[in-house]
């Protein structure tokens, strides 16, 4: 079962004077449970590309399937959650709890049943049970996105697809929100984001992709990712690379903290055996 985009074009302005293809064919296959992470210059088509993936945008040719079902079908939608790029424009509740209980309310839920799986819901992206009474335009951006993401697990998605997640947070947010897509991914969740700053989900990432006017242009993991491009790596790697040029024996194709420290004291253990 996998979500299949196969030879997708599309443009925007069709049959006038302003069309200009923005998906070029674009192929693209997404097993369940991988963390797809789309990256790319501005306009590259990301959103498009995203925009598809759940029916908002149909393709003018080729076709997009969620599990053998068109994009655009109802059994498809069930299928995936999305996150816009604002959150503002997928909140409509008077208050937290109303949004967070849209889904499961709509599959029947309702009474002491409703209230737990949005007590769980809001728990799982780590806020806090209070919030549920605010409305949720009076929150944060980050805390908004969060919201957000939780309404779209109380629906129990099979595929969460996040466009542009980080926008207008700031690196606790950011580091907040990376965890919770980590759980979510680790709990069997498939993930797939763009962002503009792949160096930050290296970590979480199966799988990236590079798209480049409507197109992919490079796709693999992110030990791949960091041998085929200079620009957007991880301060991590960097560091290490820099320590590597001083003549310091260490692996530069690390990217997490956890591997850094390890890589250290493996070559700490070696000087102190000679
Ligand atoms: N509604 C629209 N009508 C006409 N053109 C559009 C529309 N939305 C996007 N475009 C154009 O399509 C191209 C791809 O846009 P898209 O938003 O998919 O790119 P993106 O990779 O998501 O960009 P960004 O990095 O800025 O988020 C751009 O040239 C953009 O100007
Ligand atoms: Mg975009």
């Amino acid at each position: 079962m996998a979500i299949i985009v196969k030879d997708v074009s599309f443009s925007y302005a069709r049959k006038t004077h302003l069309e200009s293809k923005v998906l070029d064919g674009l192929s693209l296959e997404i097993e369940a449970g991988e963390f797809l992470v789309i990256t790319g210059e501005i306009g590259s088509g990301k959103s498009t590309l995203i925009k598809h993936l759940n029916g908002l945008l149909k393709p003018c040719s080729g076709k997009v399937t969620v599990d053998g079902y068109n994009a655009s079908s109802f059994q498809s939608r069930e299928l995936i959650g999305m996150l816009f790029q604002f959150p503002q424009q997928q909140l409509f509740g008077k208050t937290v709890f109303e949004d967070v209980a849209f889904a499961p309310s709509n599959f029947g839920s309702s009474g002491e049943e409703l209230c737990l799986q949005v007590r769980s819901s809001l728990k799982s992206v780590g806020l806090d049970e209070k919030i549920a009474s605010r409305s949720p335009f009076s929150l944060s951006n980050g805390h908004m996105r969060l919201v957000a993401i939780a309404g779209i697990l109380a629906a129990s998605p099979k595929y969460i697809v996040l466009d542009e997640p980080f926008t207008g947070l700031g690196p606790k947010s950011r580091n907040e929100l990376l965890k919770v897509l980590a759980q979510v991914h680790a709990s069997g969740t498939t993930v797939v984001m763009s962002t503009h700053y792949p160096d930050h989900v290296l970590s979480v990432a199966t799988r990236l992709m590079v798209m480049e006017r409507g197109k992919v242009v490079f796709e693999g993991t992110p030990e791949a990712y960091l041998s085929s491009y200079t620009s957007n790596i991880p301060d991590i790697t960097l560091l290490m690379r820099e320590l590597r040029k001083r003549g310091v024996g260490v692996d530069d194709r690390i990217f997490t903290v956890d591997a850094a420290f390890e890589e250290i004291m493996r070559i700490k253990k070696g000087q102190s055996n000679t």
